[in-house]
């Protein structure tokens, strides 16, 4: 019976070092220690022994049991050392793969244009003024010498709030605002960016969109500081060849006033899809402030002079960078303003 024993310990530690995970331990504690395992069957079979006989093979019995405990615990932790390694060794992760890289915002086309137009007249001498979207009648017409009852008034099909305040239809309220604030100081030389409103809506129109307003009074100001001042603006923002012409045209608040064309930047001025053949663009509408918008903001038109210009930044951008739908401007479709 010893020696019974004796082998089954044997075999016990035998199978142990074969054994690579914790359910092959299992098994085998099962196997041998378990209820109906063979170490505990012999045990089961001392009974038949003599009383001289039953406590040394108790003592081996134990000895054996003890020794395939121990084994089983020391296997069992290599077992889980060995898994750890391997888990360890299956989720390396590579340092050096680089990121994911985050997306970068950027400024809207709009916005783009607007402030190279701020940036060119600033360099100018320019400073920047503002005004409020929700105006008077009073600045956005009358005291641009819109009577209440001009024709010209059509012009600008406007969002009414009441018979007196409304949505600006235009930055020029911003000129009459100033010099009423200025009066009687000179120089003014303010440009106002801004958004205005109309009821339009169509791929060239928007029922809000932006303009930039310039507005200079001195002494002794001429048409010729007027042309030679946007000349400069179309060269730095179409670029140095680009050509100037003014053409007649007729605006309640400037006398004379012009429409401001420049030679067309995609066909040099011979004709093509941009310019509709003409091989000219217009830019801007603009004049010589009208001596009543002075005097009724309390300048004396017999001493100062003035020529103010009004430009949509919509019309530049789609004009710069070949935009031929305005809404695309306001849709805020990534795959459209990721391109800028
Ligand atoms: N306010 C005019 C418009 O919106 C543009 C303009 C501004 C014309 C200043 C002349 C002088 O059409």
């Amino acid at each position: 019976m010893e020696q019974k024993l004796r082998n089954l310990s044997q075999e016990a530690l035998t199978a142990l070092g074969a054994a690579h995970t914790p359910e092959e331990l299992n098994d085998i504690r099962v196997k041998y220690l378990g209820k109906k395992g063979e170490v505990t069957q012999v045990l089961r079979g001392m009974g038949a022994l003599s009383a001289e006989e039953r406590p040394k093979l108790g003592q081996v019995a134990n000895e054996v049991r003890v020794a395939i405990e121990k084994a089983l615990e020391e296997r069992n932790n290599r077992v889980k050392e060995a898994q750890k390694e391997k888990m360890l060794a299956a989720e390396t992760i590579d340092i050096t793969l680089p990121g994911n890289r985050f997306g970068l915002g950027r400024l809207h086309p709009l916005t783009q244009v607007m402030q190279e137009i701020e940036n060119i007249f600033m360099g100018l001498g320019f400073k920047i003024a503002e005004g409020p979207e929700i105006e008077l009648d009073y600045y956005n017409f009358e005291a641009l010498n819109l009577p209440k009852d001009h024709p010209a008034r059509d012009m600008q099909d406007t969002f009414f709030i009441n018979p007196e305040v409304l949505l600006r239809t235009h930055t020029s309220p911003v000129q009459a605002r100033t010099m009423e604030k200025m009066v009687p100081q000179v120089p003014i030389k303010i440009i106002c960016p801004g958004r205005v409103y109309r009821r339009d809506d169509d791929a060239t129109h928007s029922p809000m969109f932006h303009q930039v307003e310039g507005l200079v009074v001195d002494k002794h100001i001429t048409f010729a500081d007027l042309k030679g001042i946007l000349a400069t603006f179309a060269k730095q923002m179409f670029g140095p060849e680009t050509k100037t012409r003014l053409r007649p045209s007729y605006f309640p608040f400037t006398e004379p006033s012009a429409e401001v064309d420049i030679s067309c930047f995609n066909c040099k001025g011979s004709g093509c899809r941009v310019c509709k053949g003409s091989g000219w663009l217009e830019i801007l509408g603009s004049g010589m402030v009208h001596p009543r918008v002075l005097e009724m903001s309390g300048y004396n038109p017999e001493e100062v002079t003035g020529f103010a210009f009004g430009m949509g930044v919509e019309r530049i951008a789609m004009l710069k960078y070949g935009i031929d739908d305005l809404r695309l401007l306001f849709d805020n479709d990534l795959r459209f303003l990721a391109q800028f």
